[in-house]
């Protein structure tokens, strides 16, 4: 299969780092100009200046905006007014004793995980189906399913971002607009490291170290490895592709088997 997604411009969001910035490279690989998006204009830049090294000839937007804010919102439109490929990768995460989590931390991951993906929507979704194509991914995770006790919260707007992609998938039916989520599972982003390495003995080389993290700290993982940034990104480029239109109000599951069931 090849996927050639020229003429498309992309944006992903939270981009400058982790799977957002793997998934960059995949759409820019495929030939997508993509928007690349931080809150720092520096940050935006350096991501920016790294992606076009990895990814030679591919082309970047550098999109410095605060996308969880109206006002941000607003920049990322002013940055790239028409977008046919919407990645909604933000999303922030964090562990708290679920009786002292505080209203206004309840407040902040709806605000960044979920409202901030739907205004984006709300913003390109019109174009997308006035132009007869687009594709809208939400990335959620496992923890929308199975719900952590200690990120209630992350949970709570995970599955919400979930219930998002599905409605949103209702409302652009018919259109040539296919509107999907991709449920990721433990992912070898920054920090991830030195997390596995605090639980592991410090001597064991990096994939026997991560062997021993899953086997006995994630055993539900079939995979028993952390996922890479890469494999994500390689479902959202074919989610993203002409190929997959009749994929469309699904969340599928690139969580290394991690959610015990035989449905997505
Ligand atoms: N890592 C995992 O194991 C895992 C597992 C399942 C699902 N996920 C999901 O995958 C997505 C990406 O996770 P990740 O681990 O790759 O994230 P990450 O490494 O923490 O990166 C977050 C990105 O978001 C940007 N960002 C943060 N707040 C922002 C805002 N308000 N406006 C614009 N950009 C903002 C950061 O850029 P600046 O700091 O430069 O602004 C950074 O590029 C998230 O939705 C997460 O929930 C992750």
């Amino acid at each position: 299969m090849r996927i050639d997604l020229a003429g498309r411009t992309a944006l992903v969001t939270g981009s400058t780092q982790g799977i957002g910035a793997a998934i960059a490279a995949g759409l820019a690989r495929s030939g997508a100009r993509v928007g690349v998006n931080g809150r720092d204009e520096q940050r935006v830049g350096e991501a920016v200046a790294r992606l076009a090294t990895e990814v030679p000839g591919g082309s970047f937007v550098p999109v410095a905006a605060d996308v969880a804010s109206e006002e941000g919102a607003r920049q990322a439109l002013e940055a790239l007014p028409q977008v046919d490929i919407l990645v909604n990768n933000l999303g922030i995460f964090g562990s708290a004793d679920p009786l002292d989590i505080s209203d206004d931390e309840w407040r902040r991951y709806f605000e960044v995980n979920v409202l901030a993906a739907v205004r984006l929507i709300r913003q390109y979704l019109p174009g997308m189906t006035e132009r007869g194509r687009g594709r809208i991914l939400n990335i959620a995770s496992d923890s929308a399913i199975v719900i952590p006790a200690e990120m209630i919260h992350y949970g709570m707007s995970k599955t919400a971002l979930l219930a998002v992609g599905r409605g949103f998938a209702k409302e652009a039916a018919g259109t040539g607009v296919t509107v999907n989520s991709v449920i990721a599972g433990p992912t070898h982003t920054g920090g991830v490291e030195d997390f596995v390495y605090e639980l592991v003995d410090r001597d064991l080389p990096w994939d026997e170290a991560q062997r021993e993290f899953m086997r006995e700290h994630r055993p539900q993982s079939l995979l028993q490895r952390l996922i890479e940034p890469e494999e994500i990104a390689h479902m959202v480029v074919y989610l993203s592709s002409d190929q997959a239109s009749a994929t469309t109000g699904g969340a599928l599951r690139v969580d290394g088997g991690y959610v015990d069931s035989i449905l997505p």
